[in-house]
């Protein structure tokens, strides 16, 4: 008889490892935490709806960084709250400010632990927007400046990798501009180059305290509509200076994923971003799925597309699994 018997090479554990295409390995994951300026030092609290996930203090911050390293955690990416914010987001390149705070003091604890550092502005901004606004709307190159501020003060205080988030035009351009001025040539920019204006935001946003306080995001993030668009952002990016080119969100966008993995060849990284995360953490805190199998068949996934890394808010727990 001679039909496909692929069954042959799923017979047992042994034989399905070996043939087996796709790994995850704790090198390609990333945590996320966000961390917040506030003088009470044991600072911590659950985002409602992120079970799991916190906001918290540096000092609850270095502690649950110094247990994941622990647990074999190579990455972070770090996200501020910051005390004050206002029309021009002055607390997003204070040198002092509670990112580079974090960085500064991670760095120095765990010298080997890669810090990226998400470079956008509506964390620090009043209304939420993640650029500067002049008649309701979000002003492109006048935003630039900003951000490339913000990148550079994450870098003088360690980050090892920058990541802009705020989708103005010609970003990545003017920060490798000023990194590269301030003799930063050898620090990667990580760009969230294809970024969908997508409703799995929604719990980052009560995370991050950063829901617009008008409009949405639409005029600057992507319409989850378009393919061919994202090969163009992603393009323009690497050409800018792009060292990394993102994906954002990552399940519901995996065939973008494939056809950048086809046609571009830099590393490619993919945000399993919150509204994942909440999806699957709510059903498996009600029983309705296996939220280990669950997580991990979703992470593989994103691998099998063509993710070289994945930033997911499951990290701290996938390392405790592998
Ligand atoms: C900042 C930023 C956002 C996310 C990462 N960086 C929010 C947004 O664009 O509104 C979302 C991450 C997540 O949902 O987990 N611009």
């Amino acid at each position: 008889m001679t039909f496909f018997r692929g069954r042959r090479l799923r017979k047992t554990q042994s034989l399905r490892d070996i043939v087996q295409e796709t790994w995850l390995r704790p090198e390609d994951l990333v945590q996320p935490y966000f961390v917040v300026e506030t003088s009470d030092k044991n600072f911590s609290k659950e985002i409602t709806s992120m079970p799991g996930q916190f906001q918290l203090s540096l000092f609850k911050l270095e502690e649950k960084v110094t247990k994941a390293v622990d647990n074999g955690l190579k990455s972070v990416i770090l996200f501020g709250i910051p005390e004050k914010k206002d029309e021009i987001a002055s607390e997003a390149y204070n040198p002092k400010g509670i990112v580079q705070q974090a960085v500064h003091k991670l760095k120095r604890k765990f010298p080997d632990l890669v810090v990226i550092t998400d470079v956008c502005l509506c964390e620090y901004t009043s209304h939420g927007h993640c650029g500067i606004i002049e008649d309701r709307h979000v002003q492109n190159d006048p935003t630039l400046k900003l951000l490339a501020k913000t990148a550079l003060s994450h870098v003088k205080a360690g980050a090892d990798i920058v990541a802009p988030s705020d989708m103005m035009d010609g970003r990545v351009k003017a920060i490798r501009e000023i990194l590269d001025k301030h003799g930063f040539i050898e620090t990667p920019i990580m760009s969230y180059a294809v970024k969908y204006a997508s409703s799995f935001y929604g719990p980052f946003r009560e995370a991050a305290e950063s829901t617009p306080q008008f409009g949405d995001r639409k005029s600057y993030q992507m319409n989850p509509a378009n393919s061919n668009e994202a090969i163009l952002e992603a393009k323009a990016d690497f050409t800018e200076g792009a060292d990394i080119i993102m994906v954002k969100p990552a399940l519901p966008y995996l065939d973008i994923l494939q056809r950048l993995k086809d046609s571009l060849f830099c590393p490619l990284a993919a945000y399993q971003v919150s509204g994942e995360y909440a999806q699957i953490k709510a059903a498996s805190l009600n029983g309705w799925i296996d939220e280990k199998n669950v997580v991990l068949e979703s992470l593989i996934s994103i691998k099998r597309a063509g993710a070289n890394l994945i930033i997911s808010y499951f990290t701290e727990q996938v390392l405790k699994w592998l």
